[in-house]
Formats: structure tokens, C-alpha cells, sequence
């Protein structure tokens, strides 16, 4: 470095901790040396974070919160979409990136997720981690909703009609609570209005926030890796652990390997099916919004449906309380149960490649189980598919509620002193 550029360093260094920072979370932040291809997935999800911030900043450019009907009868937040698809340079490809971006962050998450189970990555000291992931998956589910809503087509309209309704099912608050989510007493502009505000700035700065917070907690406590192995037991005379390795530049250039790759598939759907055959834009929402036609069909976007199928698998009313209020109890305790993993599992070990037949099987029924209800909840429901998905709603709950029970009975092979890498 030259004396100049030296100096403006000292310059900001005495004011900001500019080279301590990188120092502590790049190239002085040591990572294990096994990481395999299921580490690609948090700095990928890192990646459409960004790109959806920033195609999302130039939509909002041309796009307009209005329910009401243009001169040709079309409501204009439609005819806005239609206007950025056809009239503004380039704003079929920022439009199409955003809304692959939606499905492609939920894909991404959802393996970030599955790397967490594999490799029992919520286990301590790794909670806190694990609970702002969960709160994560929350908000971006918040996120995703209230998007869907702004293109103001028939899915858009009736999906949310659909979903703020399930609110009115809770007791005493319910229904004044789906007043104050759609600001009115059907969907109409107040909500496409509110719902805007919130998927534009006020979702957004959470979850930015939570990532923020996701990644500080990380860095305290260092990241695991697929032999569950905690690198930082076994130091050298530095203080520098025997198996890690710089963040910088080992990961940054081996995570451009991942990007690469992402960005192969990502392009791929993004030029040549960004509809992806419905299920990544729904047909029904290529029709402007029309709140006397109800579609015959209304599913949910595809990273739903698991939910939405638990949440259609409570047929039963209970304790005076219509089944209903119980499959929104179902659908919510889904996914907030993720969150209490780290107390359920009781293995003595971290890493599927340790633990032993009870808690694989338990996985690889868990993820059947999750495809199923998945699949189902994009069709429409007859009686043999209700009683598929309560089964698979009933095999999804006790992996986690019989965890503490079978991870402990499980006969797992000793951990290793280091980590595997050759
Ligand atoms: C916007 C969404 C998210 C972003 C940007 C993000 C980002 C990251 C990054 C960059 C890492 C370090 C690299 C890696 O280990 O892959 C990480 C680690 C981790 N994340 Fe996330 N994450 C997100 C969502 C989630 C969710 C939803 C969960 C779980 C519910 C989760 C759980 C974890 C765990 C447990 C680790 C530590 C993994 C280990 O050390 O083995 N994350 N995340």
C-alpha cells in the first residue's frame, strides 16, 4: 500500500473501524476448512436479498397502489404491471427478475434450512442463530404475501381475501383484527395501499435487521460445518484453530463458484419460464382483479402450500371452536415450532453423518411428507387428498414432537476429534 492510501486509512481508522472490521469478518474470521456445497446457500440467499432490494427500487419507480379503474376499465396498480412489462425499457426483464427472485428465495432458504438439519446447525451454541433464521422465514413469508397482492390480479385479490379471512377464525379479536389488516371490510384500495407501504420499506427494514442480526450472532459464536465439529476446541499457539481458514479470500472465491451456478438456473427460468408453468406466476393473475368473479380454484404461490395444507387438513371442530380457528392454530404452530428445534433434539451428536438410522429416517419421512404437502396444496381438495395431507400433517408435527424422544434413543457413531477433510 502506498504511503497516501496508508495514511487515509489511518485517517478513517482513528474514526471508524474500517480494518478491524474486515479483519474480524474476513480475513481474520476462520472458518472450517469442510465446508461442502450446503454452505453456498446463506450467502446465496445474501445474494437475492439484493437483488430483490434493487429490482424492487425500480419497479416502484413506474408502479402505482391503485384499485381504482383506468379509462380503459382496467385497475391501474394492473395496468401499471402491464405498462412496466410493455412500455418501459428493460422493465419486462426488472419485473421478471423480481418475481422469479420471490420463488428463488423461498428455494434458497428452504436448502439453507435443510444444511440446518443436516448438520444440526440450531444446536449450541447456535440457538440464537437458529431463532432469527425462523423469525426470518416469518417475515419473508409476510414479505412474499403482501408482494402478491400488488399486482392486483385475480390470485392477487382472492388469495388475499382468502388468507386475511383466516384471521377473522380467531376468537373475540378476530374479526376486528382482519379490519385492521385490510383497512376495510373487503380487500379493496385501502389495503392494496397499507399492503404496499409494508412490502416496500416496512418489511424490508426488518428483515434486513434480522439478516443483520442473523450474522452478528454467527460470526460471535463461529459457523459449524458437516461434521458438527466445533472448531474453535482445538487452537494452535496463535490462538488460531487447527481446522479453520481465512473467510477471505478461501470463501469469498469459493462462494463465487455458488453464484455462478445460481445464477445459471436463475437466468435460465428468468429468459425462458418465468412463469414456470404457473406455479412461479399463477395463470389466474395475467387477469386483472375482479372482486364479482371468484376463480373456481384458489391455491397459493408453491412456497405455501406445505402451510397451506396443514392449515386444510383440520377438519374437526374442537372445544366449541370451529375447525377453521383450529387449522390457523395448525398452520402457525408449523412453522413456529421450527423455531424450538435446538431444545428438541437431544442427539449426543450434531451431524446426520453421526447420528444414527432413527433420526434419518425420521428426515427423509419429515421431507416426503413436506413434498406431499406441498403438491396438495396447490390442488383443489376431495376427501382422499384431505386425508393424505392429515396424515402427512400428523407424521410432519411428530418429527419434532417426538424428537426429544427418539434422538436420545438413537444409536449414533462417536464424533470425530477434527474435521474430515481430504
Ligand atoms: C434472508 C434469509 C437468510 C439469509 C440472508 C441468511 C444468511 C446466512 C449466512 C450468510 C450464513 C453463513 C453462511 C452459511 O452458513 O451458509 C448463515 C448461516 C446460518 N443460517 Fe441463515 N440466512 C437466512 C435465513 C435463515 C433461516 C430461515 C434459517 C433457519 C430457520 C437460518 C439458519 C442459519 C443457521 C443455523 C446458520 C449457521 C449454519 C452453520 O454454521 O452450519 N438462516 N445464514
Amino acid at each position: 500500500m502506498t504511503t497516501k492510501s496508508q495514511a487515509v486509512l489511518n485517517w478513517i481508522d482513528e474514526r471508524f473501524p474500517l480494518t478491524s472490521s474486515i479483519k474480524g469478518h474476513l480475513t481474520e474470521y476462520y472458518a472450517p476448512k469442510n465446508f461442502n456445497f450446503w454452505y453456498f446457500f446463506g450467502s446465496l440467499a445474501l445474494l437475492v436479498l439484493v437483488i430483490q432490494i434493487l429490482t424492487g427500487i425500480f419497479l416502484v419507480m413506474h408502479y402505482k397502489p391503485d384499485a381504482s379503474l383506468n379509462a380503459a376499465g382496467v385497475p391501474v396498480a394492473f395496468a401499471s404491471v402491464e405498462y412496466i412489462m410493455r412500455e418501459v425499457p428493460g422493465g419486462w426483464l426488472i419485473r421478471y427478475l423480481h418475481s422469479t427472485g420471490a420463488s428463488a428465495f423461498f428455494v434458497v432458504v428452504y436448502l439453507h434450512m435443510f444444511r440446518g438439519l443436516l448438520y444440526g446447525s440450531y444446536r449450541k451454541p447456535r440457538e440464537l442463530i437458529w431463532i432469527f433464521g425462523t423469525l426470518i422465514f416469518l417475515v419473508l413469508m409476510a414479505e412474499a404475501f403482501m408482494g402478491y397482492l400488488l399486482p392486483w390480479g385475480q390470485m392477487s385479490f382472492w388469495g388475499a381475501q382468502v388468507i386475511v379471512n383466516l384471521f377473522s377464525a380467531i376468537p373475540v379479536i378476530g374479526p376486528d383484527l382482519s379490519l385492521v389488516i385490510r383497512g376495510d371490510f373487503v380487500v379493496s384500495d385501502a389495503t392494496l395501499n397499507r399492503f404496499f407501504s409494508f412490502h416496500v420499506i416496512a418489511v424490508p427494514l426488518v428483515l434486513i435487521g434480522l439478516v443483520a442480526a442473523h450474522i452478528i450472532a454467527l460470526h460471535e459464536v463461529g459457523s459449524n460445518n458437516p461434521d458438527g465439529v466445533e472448531i474453535k476446541k482445538k487452537k494452535d499457539a496463535n490462538g488460531i484453530p487447527l481446522d479453520g481458514i481465512p473467510f477471505h479470500p478461501y470463501y469469498t472465491v469459493k462462494d463465487i463458484v455458488g453464484v455462478v451456478a445460481f445464477l445459471f438456473f436463475f437466468s435460465a427460468v428468468v429468459f425462458f419460464a418465468p412463469e414456470a408453468g404457473g406455479y412461479f406466476l399463477e395463470f389466474n393473475n395475467f387477469l386483472p382483479a375482479d372482486p364479482l368473479t371468484t376463480p373456481p380454484h384458489i391455491a397459493p404461490v408453491w412456497y405455501f402450500t406445505p402451510f397451506y395444507s396443514i392449515l386444510r387438513a383440520v377438519t374437526y371442530p374442537l372445544f366449541g371452536l370451529d375447525a377453521k380457528f383450529w387449522g390457523v392454530v395448525a398452520m402457525g404452530a408449523s412453522v413456529v415450532i421450527i423455531a424450538f428445534l435446538p431444545w428438541l433434539d437431544r442427539s449426543p451428536v450434531k451431524s446426520i453423518r453421526y447420528k444414527g438410522p432413527i433420526f434419518k429416517i425420521a428426515l427423509v419421512i419429515f421431507v416426503i411428507c413436506f413434498f406431499i404437502l406441498g403438491y396438495l396444496g396447490v390442488l383443489p381438495p376431495t376427501p382422499g387428498r384431505t386425508l393424505v395431507s392429515q396424515i402427512c400433517s400428523v407424521l410432519y408435527f411428530a418429527f419434532f414432537l417426538l424428537m426429544p424422544w427418539y434422538s436420545k434413543l438413537d444409536k449414533c457413531k462417536a464424533e470425530p476429534e477434527r474435521v474430515n477433510f481430504k
